[in-house]
């Protein structure tokens, strides 16, 4: 099967009250535990890459790792996202390369450090939003900054998304859907304690979804750091500081008010990393790659797996017949 729309899947989510968890990709073990994940649970998935993981990986072996993923899982529905463009110009060679959604984050300028201002912002989603819809890709744009820097991509400050912006932002730029900024950021090491309201503002995504019901909300940074994954990297010689993520509880609440898209990667790292160090400790005298690759990725696996329970895509990846891109593309016209 082709990849599908990140449009299809997130309305289907919609439709049927649930999230969709992005996992980002660097290497073939990745989107192999991904896709036996969503096997395993029966689940449509957005895999997503960085620029990071796109100049890592390189264009064609992620290209053509995907359509393996394509071929060999033609059961599920898989959308392949650019995760954090950081200008018009990533955005479209994504799409020449064949992804079928592209983020354009104008929340920062083309330097991925900046906060931009709003009018910035607007000019370059619209832009992408044009070149995209047109060849039914979907766009997703964000307002407001989050914490943490990841792949050298981040202001690391937290601007919360202010939802009057929200509202004119959407129907300025037509994006399909919109990474909101609430108080979370990328990487391990979002809060000190376990996060309350005050700090992980969970009520501005309730009124941004009361003003935009039908706009699709991304939630990025939403690893939830578990103290196991953490344990299991320090039991073996890893030096992981005291710190808490983004209870999934908070996150099944964002669920229920409209939220459809769920970064996750920092959580995946860290299951794989954990998973490396007990082989590398406990086994000193290993040295074929496979001896720690396979337990990484079935640790990474399930994690996903257990994220696509909880967040509600799990038995969903035969409700719908996946709409190719040329049909989104009239969908749009
Ligand atoms: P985490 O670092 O919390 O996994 O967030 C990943 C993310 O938002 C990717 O865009």
């Amino acid at each position: 099967m082709a990849l599908v729309s990140l449009r299809q899947l997130l309305d289907e989510a919609a439709a049927g009250g649930y999230g969709i968890g992005a996992f980002n990709v660097n290497n073939m073990e990745q989107i192999q535990a991904i896709m036996e994940a969503a096997r395993e649970t029966e689940s449509p998935v957005i895999v997503q890459a960085s620029r990071g993981a796109r100049s890592y990986t390189n264009d064609r072996f992620l290209f053509h790792l995907m359509q393996a993923a394509g071929e060999l899982y033609p059961e599920i529905p898989v959308a392949l996202h650019q995760d954090h463009g950081d200008s018009p110009a990533t955005c479209i060679s994504a799409i020449e390369l064949g992804f079928t959604s592209v983020m354009m984050d104008g929340s920062l300028l083309a330097d991925g450090k900046t906060p931009s201002d709003f009018e910035y912002n607007v000019a370059v989603t619209r832009e992408v939003v044009e070149y995209a819809h047109a060849r039914g890709v979907s766009v997703e744009g964000e307002l407001g900054t989050l914490g943490g820097i990841e792949d050298g991509h981040g202001s690391g400050q937290v601007h919360l998304t202010d939802p009057d912006q929200a509202v004119e932002f959407v129907e300025r730029t037509g994006i399909d859907a919109l990474a909101v900024a609430i108080g979370t950021s990328h990487g391990a090491y979002k809060f000190t304690k376990p996060p309350t309201g005050d700090v992980l503002a969970m009520d501005l995504i309730e009124e941004i979804h009361r003003r935009l019901p039908d706009t699709h909300l991304v939630m990025h940074g939403s690893s939830s750091v578990p103290k196991p994954l953490v344990d299991a990297i320090n039991e073996y010689g890893g030096e992981i500081r005291p710190t808490w993520g983004v209870p999934v509880k908070e996150i099944q609440q964002g669920i229920r008010h409209g939220v459809r898209k769920i970064n996750v990667d920092t959580d995946l790292r860290l299951a794989i990393t954990g998973a490396i160090r007990k082989v590398f400790a406990e086994s000193p005298g290993e040295f074929d790659p496979r001896s720690y690759l396979k337990p990484a990725r079935a640790a990474m696996q399930a994690v996903v797996a257990e994220r696509m329970q909880q967040f509600g895509q799990a038995g969903h990846a035969r409700d719908y017949e996946p709409k190719p891109l040329d049909e989104m593309q009239r969908l749009y016209a």
